[in-house]
């Protein structure tokens, strides 16, 4: 097992947005998170992530407790989420954004960026994260010239720049067209076969060819789980969930 969340509660005031979770992950599965708007969702991965921290219960993290550490403390462990658009350079190209993100995981300093032309592991491990994420051929492309699809594949190229062990997407596909949501299926299913994924979608085609499990959110509280044909087949998550989408 990779992730244990154990009785995680979240309130904002008097709304108790996440009840009593408790999800384990195993190591490189690829698991769905669903719900409906509000369900809790994005407030679970920002307290995995601990840009965010619970109220009650637990995080085992690789068999260690995480529940104190900061963002970056989690990062160092392994725990990535996807960036949002405007964390990308976009004065930088998509080699140069991509450079930034693995000079971290190298412990290089922002300083000697100008000189990371000479660091040939930092180029070579671009190249490689440029690869996984589909971007080869648009290396030299300054990242504010890419389509909105091909800056959510960048973004996801930052987020595994640091070899995670725990990659976390919150609505990869938001707002593409379905060419480019196909695009992100094919990285994604690549992707998860090395690193445990967790990801957080309203597209149903998508999470029932990405995940293999999938635990259902319906205002803070984990209604349902299970495999995507379980989750096909489930009479309460049609009726809280699927029956309402548009
Ligand atoms: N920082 C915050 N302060 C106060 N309330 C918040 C905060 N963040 C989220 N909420 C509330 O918590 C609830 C859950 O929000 P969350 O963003 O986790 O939902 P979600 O399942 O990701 O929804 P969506 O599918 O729309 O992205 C909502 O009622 C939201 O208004
Ligand atoms: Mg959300």
């Amino acid at each position: 097992m990779i992730i244990s969340l154990q009785n995680i509660s979240k309130s904002f005031g008097a709304n108790n947005v996440l009840k009593n979770i408790s999800i384990a992950i195993d190591k490189k599965e690829c698991v769905g998170i669903i719900g409906p708007n509000g369900a809790g969702k994005s407030t679970l991965f920002k307290i995995i992530s601990g840009s965010l921290f619970q109220d009650g219960g637990s995080i085992i993290f690789n068999d260690a407790n995480i529940d104190k550490l900061s963002i970056e403390k989690r990062s160092r462990l392994g725990i990535s989420q996807s960036f949002q658009s405007n964390s990308l350079f976009n004065e930088m190209t998509v080699k140069e954004n991509i450079m930034v993100a693995c000079s971290q995981s190298f412990k290089v300093g922002w300083e000697l960026f100008k000189s990371l032309d000479k660091r040939t592991n930092i180029i070579t491990k671009s190249y490689e994260i440029a690869e996984e994420v589909g971007l080869t051929e648009y290396l030299d492309f300054r990242s504010d010239n890419l389509s909105y699809g091909l800056q959510r594949q960048l973004e996801v190229g930052l987020a595994i720049a640091n070899n995670p062990s725990l990659l976390l997407l919150d609505e990869p596909t938001a707002g593409m067209s379905n060419e480019e949501t196909k695009n992100i299926v094919k990285m994604v299913k690549k992707l998860s076969t090395y690193y445990t994924t967790i990801i957080v979608e309203h597209d149903m085609d998508v999470i029932y060819s990405l995940a293999k499990k999938i635990y259902v959110l319906d205002s803070g509280d984990l209604i349902f789980d299970g495999t995507p044909n379980e989750v096909k087949n489930s009479k309460l998550v049609q009726e809280r969930y699927i029956g309402i989408k548009q």
